[in-house]
């Protein structure tokens, strides 16, 4: 595996391209690793020289977080593990302020984790998603309070709209907050909605991209098929019929991605779990993938996902499976209408290493 090292976002912090989602840690939610397999799962991934390790307080109800701090520690890992972990869903919640994005539940929730990462900073504190309510000043704000603090090292939201990201970065900008060093968001080839707004916003203002569920809750591994009900386990035969949107995957436009990514993985003689996080690891503006998995061998194959490179004619039948219809405004940003704009000139937007998407006499993304 080539675990190159990367800066989160515009910041100073190095961390390995494959992160390790520990969403799986624990069994409480019918679908995770005991811990006996998340110790080795943990285990593989720092032998093949992983640093980056996710997690949140609300997952598998705080065991992934325990596990998380009593692995680190039990491999004397703590100074070089960057851990990133997040507030807003307490699952327990039994009152308005003990989950959410507010001040009162932020500062609550930050010494949970504290405890149970068994640690006295987090490097990566991510609000989880969006609650409709809290405005992004108070997030900024609280976020800041909790760098300078010591608590926090790096902050970060994730399952936010655009506007919502952009405002709370250009607060941080005005008021000389700790800014937003990463979005984490769902991307995959069965998920590539953040292409619209996210990915151009995260290379122009420092955010780097950690996308999650790169195999579409395992999807991609290929393991499903479309009228397989109850032939195979995996989270998302567990969860069939759950409303939960992340995990609603079983439809006619996924079912034609996963059979264009097998014909591609057969020809590359790869996985089709290696090829889908792959793609998703060189696709503009992503900085780092979080994978994740139930059994070891799961986590093997994943970490060989970057020794290859998809020959770009392979690339593109899994591009074009998987594009996103274009859709306003979006339609209105392609060369039919931005040709109109220049008085007929080419203007070559910036020079090379620049923002390449703003070059507005070539063809744009999803829109040629
Ligand atoms: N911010 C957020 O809202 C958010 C949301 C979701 C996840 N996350 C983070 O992202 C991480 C990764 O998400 P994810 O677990 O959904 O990622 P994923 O890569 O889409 O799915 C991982 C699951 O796919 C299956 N799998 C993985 N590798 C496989 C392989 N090689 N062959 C066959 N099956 C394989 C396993 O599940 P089965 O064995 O059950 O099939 C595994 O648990 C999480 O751990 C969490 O840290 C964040």
């Amino acid at each position: 595996m080539s675990m190159e090292f990367y800066t989160l976002g515009n910041s100073g912090l190095k961390v390995t391209r494959l992160a390790l989602g520990t969403m799986t840690f624990g069994t409480e939610w019918g679908w995770g690793a005991d811990k006996d397999a998340a110790w080795a799962i943990f285990n593989a991934y720092v032998d093949a020289g992983g640093n980056f390790f996710d997690t949140a307080d609300a997952y598998t109800d705080g065991t992934s977080e325990t596990w998380l701090g009593e692995f680190i520690a039990e491999r004397g890992l703590r100074d070089d593990a960057v851990i990133a972990t997040k507030f807003t869903m307490n699952l327990t919640a039994r009152t308005p302020n003990s989950a959410g994005n507010g001040r009162k539940n932020i500062l609550r929730a930050v010494e949970g984790s504290l405890k149970r990462l068994n640690t006295d900073h987090i490097d990566l504190y991510l609000l989880h998603c969006w609650d409709r309510l809290t405005p992004p000043e108070e997030v900024m704000r609280t976020f800041d309070d909790l760098v300078r603090s010591g608590k926090v090292r790096h902050v970060g939201l994730s399952d936010v709209p655009a506007w919502y990201a952009s405002r709370a970065q250009a607060v941080a900008e005005h008021r000389g907050y700790e800014p937003i060093s990463v979005l984490q968001l769902e991307y995959s080839l069965a998920e590539r909605n953040i292409e619209n707004e996210f990915v151009p916003f995260g290379t122009r203002y420092g955010a780097g991209i950690m996308a999650w569920s790169p195999l579409a809750s395992g999807l991609l591994s290929g393991k499903y098929r479309p009228s397989g009900k109850g032939e195979i386990s995996g989270r998302l035969e567990t969860l069939r019929g759950s409303t939960n949107p992340g995990f609603q995957k079983f439809n006619e436009r996924n079912w034609a991605i996963v059979a264009a990514l097998e014909k591609v993985a057969s020809e590359l003689g790869r996985s089709m779990a290696q090829v889908a996080v792959n793609w998703v690891t060189t696709q503009p503006g992503i900085a780092s993938i979080i994978v994740g998995a139930t059994r070891l061998e799961q986590l093997r194959d994943n970490l060989g996902a970057l020794d290859f490179v998809i020959p770009a004619e392979l690339r593109r039948r899994l591009d074009d499976v998987s594009a996103l219809q274009p859709t306003f405004p979006y339609s209105f940003f392609g060369p039919e209408i931005q040709g109109s704009l220049t008085g007929g000139q080419t203007v070559g937007g910036k020079p090379a290493g620049y923002y390449p998407d703003l070059n507005i006499s070539g063809s744009f993304a999803g829109v040629s």
